[in-house]
């Protein structure tokens, strides 16, 4: 290979692996297990780059051997070192360091416990502190305390989903009838990115969400506020809300919106996200959301409310929005 191909070649690669940082990165752990996941990868990607290397190197020294028949006790020791012993040996050992991990990867702690259900195409998000009997409900959006390790309690309601947060750890599936667990340690206060990544429908691609990362302290007042009802005073956007049957599928605490169908609205406007990890939070989307749902997320359940005015459209987007 001349060097220009070679350039051609492994500069892009390399220069793409910048392009592995960030908030939805497994190659950019910030949470204890993704620690440890990301130093497995590394371990057997360097264990398999050395076995290929001495494999390739093997043909290439075959392809250019003297063709004339080689000591026999030779041979003999090259396959049984080289194509038994070795690959046992190798093998063995990184199998071993994988499943030593294991153990401590599904310990669960004794605090905070959430359970998340795929939804077609969002995510149902229950918080349940130590001695709550009741769940804090809320959707589409986690929040974690830094340096604990939280109980993940994974369900679905309708197809098969799967929850991955790259940045904090594996991924595991979310199946109709059964309960999976995941324990994960967020590590350092940020912005992560989740997603569904089992096919689970026409929107599975459009089925995200952000985990929120707070310094504990930070996280309990959070959670103490989220346990409330809505703040958002009366206003006409609530009533727009409210006449239109939204409060069916809905529910807003602290009103006659009383629905289950859809995400918990309560605390809606302090969400990074709207439509489940798909448009950034302001007015102007919501209302777009409200109108287009089904434009905007092929397959929603949600119907589209097109049939609203203008200022009906700019008084609901300022309700929701204002209900932090
Ligand atoms: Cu839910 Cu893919």
């Amino acid at each position: 290979m001349g060097a220009s191909r070679f350039a051609a070649i492994v500069l892009p690669t390399l220069l793409s692996t910048t392009g592995c940082s960030g908030v939805q990165s497994a190659l950019d752990p910030a949470g204890e297990n993704a620690s440890r996941l990301s130093d497995l990868l590394w371990i057997m990607a360097i264990g398999a780059a050395a076995i290929w290397l001495a494999v390739v190197g093997l043909a290439i020294y075959a392809g250019r051997a003297d063709p004339r028949p080689h000591d026999r006790r030779l041979g003999r020791r090259l396959i049984v070192f080289g194509g038994a012993a070795f690959p046992v040996v190798t093998l063995t050992i990184l199998l071993a360091y994988g499943l030593w991990l294991m153990p401590d990867l599904r310990a669960a702690g004794d605090g905070l416990r959430i359970t998340v259900t795929g939804e077609q195409f969002w995510w149902r998000v229950q918080y349940f502190p130590v001695g709550a009997d009741r769940p804090i409900e809320s959707a589409n959006e986690i929040r974690l305390p830094a340096g604990e390790r939280v109980e993940f309690v994974l369900k679905s309601r309708d197809v098969i989903h799967a929850f991955w947060i790259p940045a904090l750890g594996g991924k595991i599936d979310m199946i109709p009838g059964r309960t999976n667990r995941l324990v994960l340690e967020a590590e350092e206060p940020g912005i992560y990115r989740g997603a569904c990544t089992e096919f689970c429908g026409l929107s599975h691609a459009l089925m995200a969400f952000f985990v929120v990362v707070m310094p504990p302290e930070e996280f309990s007042r959070w959670l103490g506020h989220e346990a409330a009802d809505a703040v958002a005073a009366d206003s006409r956007g609530r009533e727009v809300f409210l006449a239109n049957g939204c409060g069916a599928c809905h529910r807003i605490r602290g009103t006659k919106a009383d629905g289950r169908i859809g995400p918990d609205l309560t605390h809606f406007g302090s969400r990074h996200s709207l439509g489940a990890g798909i448009l950034e939070q302001s007015p102007h989307n919501i209302a777009r959301w409200v109108a287009e749902t089904e434009r905007i997320k092929p397959g929603v359940r949600m119907p589209a409310f097109d049939m609203l005015g203008e200022s009906d459209y700019l008084a609901l987007a300022a309700y929701l929005e204002a209900l932090r």
